[in-house]
Formats: structure tokens, sequence, C-alpha cells
């Protein structure tokens, strides 16, 4: 039997650059400041460190916006740095992975400059354009939506008379995948960073790169879709069959380096869309579950959403869960900012069967920063605020402004929560909530804090086979409120209802959140507990 790759098995850790550490005192994180906190993620229990983007870019959409795939932005560090950022997590026994913008680059890249200047240059054709509807062409090609839903994803060029599409917003310009230099300057960009060593990607909005070549209308349909208002069905735009071959090509550009390189796609669709960026095992090697962001804190949802998992991804595919990421709403906001229902949370992300991932300040409990929609840097917020009164967006669970959840790492209980110099301005203001005990230095000196049931969750990761590869198994017959399942010899049980409940299971504690009581052989879990038990086999003879 050949043994299963890194990645069936691994943590992961996402860093968003920004935030989380300032070496040079100028207000925004950088590549050297991530480096001075490896021996903390390391601590920390993790294996995989994901970075979003830090390539170079105007940061309009804070290096979603790419201009130039091969170089670090200058307020991150520079190509030195990076390269050190891999070897230094190597040496510390951890994978790294970088995040890919493959969909759309910044409008100033030089390429779009070049694209959008005239409609025969040599890069004339490396960016979707279409001719308008309409007596002069002034009406966009077809009834495609942005990320904003409201808008078209068409954008009008004066110089070409023709429209330009974009995927999410207007400055960032969807690249033709279709041309087949596109293909091979991005893949050659691909190969750069796995020349240096990074062991694989995140890869941004994967399912969106391949459109309908014909242009075809999306059927209108007005729904909820992960938690958004949509007018179309983008059946044309999104999840199409090409994704899946370019998924392969990707692939096979990846398997021309040793080590097992990761591809891990965001894709947002139904299990079987998901599951089909696969392949024969020849797709992707992983792809996010969102479905955890949304999730419902009652114990029959999680078991149907596992158990939907389950089905869709046997082994040797991995599920993906995620609870919160640099785009929605954190955790614990959730569920009312209450720890204890937040450390539920953590036991079954980190016990369910697959790759976990953890948003960096999630260990702490961060919860979203209360700012003013009028003043986010988030160029989501600034399109739709003036659409969305305050009040609104205020009682919303879904956050329209990302800057609460991209405020800086908060380490300790000094000045910016040591994420600055004092005296320094943090590009976003810090939570406050750093004074009151949520920041790395206090939680550390404390046993029950979360950083510490993080850091005891991912040892059990790494101690016991069973919570890495073992099957998972729901537990049936439950009390009502309970959510149960075993991972070979180790039970996960955890009580989100409203009353105490008992259990006949028993066995060596390797962890617990809230009240919990073994006695007579039976458990009892009162409301927002959980517990990891180990089944004891009784010694012969
Ligand atoms: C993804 C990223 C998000 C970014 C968008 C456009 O959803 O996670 O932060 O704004 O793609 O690249
Ligand atoms: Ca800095």
């Amino acid at each position: 039997m050949s043994k299963s790759p890194w990645w069936a098995s691994t943590s992961i850790y996402q860093v968003y650059p920004r935030s989380y550490a300032d070496s040079n005192a100028d207000g925004i994180g950088d590549l050297p400041g991530i480096i001075s906190k490896l021996d903390y993620i390391r601590d920390l229990g993790v294996e995989t460190v994901w970075v979003s983007p830090f390539f170079a870019s105007p940061q309009l959409d804070f290096g979603y916006d790419v201009t130039d795939y091969e170089d670090v932005a200058p307020e991150y560090g520079t190509l030195a740095d990076a390269q050190r950022l891999i070897d230094e997590c190597h040496s510390r026994g951890m994978r790294v992975m970088f995040d890919l913008v493959l969909n759309h680059t910044s409008d100033q890249h030089p390429w779009f400059q070049r694209s959008r200047s005239s409609r025969s240059n040599p890069k004339a054709d490396w960016y979707i354009w279409a001719d308008g509807r309409g007596k002069h062409g002034r009406k966009p090609p077809n009834n495609w939506k942005s990320a904003m839903e409201f808008t078209s994803a068409w954008q009008y060029s004066p110089v070409r008379k023709q429209w330009y599409m974009c995927s999410f917003l207007p400055f960032q310009p969807d690249l033709n995948w279709r041309n087949p230099e596109v293909k091979e300057a991005m893949f050659n960009s691909v190969r750069f960073w796995l020349d240096k060593g990074v062991d694989g990607f995140r890869l941004d909005i994967f399912g969106q790169i391949m459109k309908d070549p014909g242009l075809a209308n999306n059927p209108v349909r007005p729904h909820f879709y992960n938690g958004f208002p949509r007018l179309t069905d983008r059946v044309h735009t999104e999840n199409t069959p090409d994704n899946v071959t370019l998924a392969k090509e990707l692939r096979a550009v990846v398997e021309e380096y040793p080590g097992d390189r990761v591809l891990l796609g965001e894709v947002f669709g139904g299990p079987q869309v998901l599951r089909s960026f696969l392949g024969d095992g020849d797709g992707l090697q992983l792809v996010f579950l969102f479905d955890f962001l949304t999730y419902r804190y009652d114990a029959d949802w999680f078991r149907s959403t596992i158990s939907e998992f389950e089905r869709n991804f046997p082994a040797p595919q991995q599920p993906t869960y995620v609870l919160e990421n640099h785009d929605r709403s954190r955790t614990i906001d959730r569920v009312g900012k209450d720890p204890a229902k937040a450390k539920v949370l953590a036991v079954i992300l980190l016990t369910v069967r697959g790759v976990p991932t953890v948003y960096m300040g999630q260990e702490l409990g961060m919860s979203n920063t209360a700012l003013r929609f009028k003043d986010a840097l988030d160029p989501v917020a600034a399109t739709v605020y003036r659409r969305v009164p305050q009040a609104v967006a205020d009682r919303m669970s879904e956050r329209l402004n990302r800057d609460e959840m991209r405020t800086p790492m908060q380490w300790d209980a000094s000045a910016h929560a040591g994420f600055c110099p004092d005296g320094v301005q943090p590009w976003l203001p810090v939570n406050p909530d750093y004074q009151r005990g949520v920041n790395v230095a206090a939680e550390h000196a404390d046993p029950d804090s979360m950083l510490n049931l993080y850091r005891r969750l991912f040892a059990l990761r790494r101690e016991h086979e069973s919570l890495r590869s073992g099957s998972l198994a729901m537990l049936e017959a439950l009390p009502e409120g309970v959510l149960g399942y075993r991972r070979n010899d180790i039970f996960i049980l955890a009580n989100l209802g409203e009353q105490p409940a008992t259990v006949r299971y028993t066995g060596e504690v390797l962890a617990q959140t809230g009240r919990v009581v073994l006695a007579n052989g039976r458990t009892t879990l009162f409301p927002d507990s959980s517990v990891i038990l180990r089944t004891v086999v009784p010694k012969m003879g």
C-alpha cells in the first residue's frame, strides 16, 4: 500500500500578511514579520502555513489584484524574504503554501495596460474582450454579473470601444485562459514558485476561470447563494466543466516537481460540484468546503453536513473544512461571542476527518472588529456601502466590510497589541478586546484559554493516527442536542443543546471543554461542552 501524501493529513493556518506582524514600523505587516512569528506557529502545532497574496500589487484588493506574479510588493519585503519564508518554514518541519490569483490581474498589470491600448496589440486577446450590444455597442455583451451581483461583470473601454470582463471588481480584469499564451505565462509563474520550494497553492476563485466562450446569458433566477442574494444562475460563468480540465492541467504542472505539491481550490457549489474538481485523483487534491462558514449551532446540522461530505469525499479524498477566513465573519461572532460555544466548534473542526484550516487569530477567539462602513478600506465595502445603510449592515450576520475580520493579530497587551510599535498607526485599527485578554501573551498563561485549547487539539492530531487518518463513523441514538462521532479508538462528543445529556461512552479524556462529568461508565455533558475520549482496551492476562 502506498503511503498517503503529507497533505492528506495536514492542518493549515492562514496568515493574512498585511495583518500578522510589522517588522519595520510602517503599520503594515510584512514577510520578515511573519518569519519572526514562525516559532509561534510551529508551537501552535500547525503543520502547513498558507500565506495570502504578497505579490506586487497596487493593493486595491489587498493583494488579490496582482501586477507581477514573480515579485513581492515592496511593503511586504523582497524576493529574498519570500525565499527565506519558504526555507524557514521547512527548517521548522512545516510546509508552506502561497496564494495564486489566476482568474484576474490588476488593471495596472502591464499585460492589461497593453491589452486595453488597441484591438490589435500582442496582448489584445489576453483578457476577455467582447463587443457590446445595441446600436453603438454601448450595452454590455450579456447579462453576466460581477461578484457584487447587482452590477454588470463588463466594463467599457472607450479606446477599444469594447467591453472587458471582471468577475470580481472593475479593477480586476479576467484573464483569457483560452489563449495558450496566457496559460503558458501563468504556468511559468507557478513554476517560478515551485522552483523556490513552495509546497503548494491556494487557488483564488478557481471555479470561475473558464466561462462559456459563446457568452450565453445566465438564466435569471433570484435566489440566495452562500449567504448572499443572486439574480441569476451562474451556469455559464461558474463551475463549467472546462474548469475541471484546467485543474488537471495545473495538476500536471505541479506533478513536474517532486514532493506532492498540493493545489487547494477556492470553489463554491454543492458537494458533487466540489468533488468534481478532484477529477479521478488527477485534479486538485483539495477543495475548501465552505459550509462551516455558515454553520448552524445545532447538532443535527453538523451531523447531516459532515455525513454529506463523508459520502461525497470518501477516503482517500479529504474534506477541507473552514470556519472563518479573511472574507467572512469570525466564528465566535456567529454564536454571540460566546467562548464556550466557540470552543465546541474548535473541537469539531479539528477532530472531523479531513484537513482543517484555521485563520490567524481564530486560535485566540478574535472577533469581528466594529468599524464604520464609510471608513472601509475593503473595496467590497466601498462598493456596496452607499446601497446598504450602516444600521442594516450592522445587523447582518454576513459582514459586508471585510476590514472587520482583517484587523491586526493580537500578540500582547502592549500598544497596538504588539502588532506594530507604539506611535505607529496600524493600517487598520486593532480590536480593543486585546486589552481584555484576547491576545497571545495572556492566553499563553491561561490554561483554559482558546489558544491552549487549539494547541491541545493540534497536538492530539499529531499524536493520534486515528485523528489524522482514521475513518469517521457517526454515533447513533444520542440524546437530543448531542453530536458524536468515532475515529477508530477515539470518540468525540459535543453538547450543542440546552440541556445536560448523558451518553453511554467513557474512556480516557484526551481533551474537554466546558463541564463534563464521567461516572459509572457514562459521560454527562452540560450545555456547550465537549469531550474527546479514547477507549481504553483492558489488558489481557
Ligand atoms: C477571493 C478572495 C478575496 C478576493 C477575491 C478576488 O474570494 O478570498 O479576498 O477579494 O477572491 O480575488
Ligand atoms: Ca511593515
